[in-house]
């Protein structure tokens, strides 16, 4: 599908979860989160739905991201009812890597492609200073897990303060370097302010070239991260949903007041 600016529209990033176990500081308050109601998170046969009807549109590629995915119970089942969806070339996700030692080999046998994991520090202090309850120990191993389960190539995102030539910026590319990882810098974003830039090493935050849609955990169609628009699948259909989001697709991003990282899936 092409949206108003002739931008093809082929990648749909899904929310499954708002929950994390974890509280980056540039992501949640200390206290946690007022969490999506149960009844308002999406089943999986309605997340299927809605990929179904995406793929009928043109979607070929598909981003579980959260909160953090791994905590959304059965999600192993999710990929699973995913992996056998007709006309989708991709299948990945993105995680903190704290659950991921245990999660890897059945998520590759369910049929996911790879993983990102998210990594600011090599430190394991600090690292457990920005995620509040982080131990980096366990993100090491599900590094690990990734890689012996052929979810590769595995990718770390590492946000960024002020630039990827920061001292712990510079210990990542290091070990991404000895460890056979492609790295990607995430500069800090401030989604109220509209303070989002080019994602190094990535596709993201290029507007231009952007071909994403967003799924938020309780049913929402996102045409963009920087933006309050969002169309509800079951008030409105998937259809009409998808149709509304794609008309309605900013040529740039500006602000979000209404979202935040942890439910709209970074
Ligand atoms: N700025 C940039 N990236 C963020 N993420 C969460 N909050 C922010 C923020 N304020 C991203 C991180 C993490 C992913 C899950 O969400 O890159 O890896
Ligand atoms: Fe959780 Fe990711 Fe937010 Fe950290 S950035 S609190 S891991 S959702």
């Amino acid at each position: 599908m092409l949206d108003r600016y002739n931008r093809k529209i082929n990648y749909l990033r899904i929310s499954v979860t708002d929950r994390c176990n974890l509280r980056c500081k540039y992501c949640m308050p200390a206290e946690g989160i007022k969490l999506f109601p149960h009844n308002e998170i999406l089943s999986f046969d309605e997340i299927v739905e809605v990929i179904k009807t995406g793929v009928e549109m043109g979607i070929d590629k598909i981003r579980l991201t959260g909160g953090e995915p791994l905590v959304r119970k059965g999600i192993v089942d999710l990929v699973a009812m995913i992996s056998k969806i007709k006309g989708l070339k991709e299948i990945t996700m993105t995680t903190n890597g704290i659950l991921l030692d245990k999660f890897a080999q059945p998520l590759a046998d369910a049929g996911l492609d790879r993983v990102n994991i998210s990594l600011d520090t090599l430190n394991p202090e600090k690292y457990h200073e920005i995620t509040r309850l982080g131990d980096i120990d366990k993100v090491f191993a599900g590094i690990e897990a990734a890689k012996k389960a052929n979810l590769t190539p595995v990718k770390i995102n590492c946000v960024v303060m002020n630039s990827s030539e920061e001292e712990d910026a510079k210990q990542v590319r290091k070990f991404c370097a000895e460890n056979n990882l492609m790295v990607r810098f995430i500069h800090q974003m401030d989604l109220n302010t509209g303070k989002f830039s080019i994602v190094e090493g990535g596709s993201g935050g290029d507007c231009k070239h952007c071909n994403r849609l967003r799924l938020t955990a309780n049913g929402k169609i996102k045409p963009c991260l920087f933006s309050d628009m969002e169309y509800d699948v079951r008030e409105l259909g998937i259809e009409k949903a998808y149709k509304l989001a794609l008309e309605n697709k900013p040529k740039s991003g500006t602000y979000n007041h209404s979202g935040k990282f942890y439910n709209i899936g970074g």
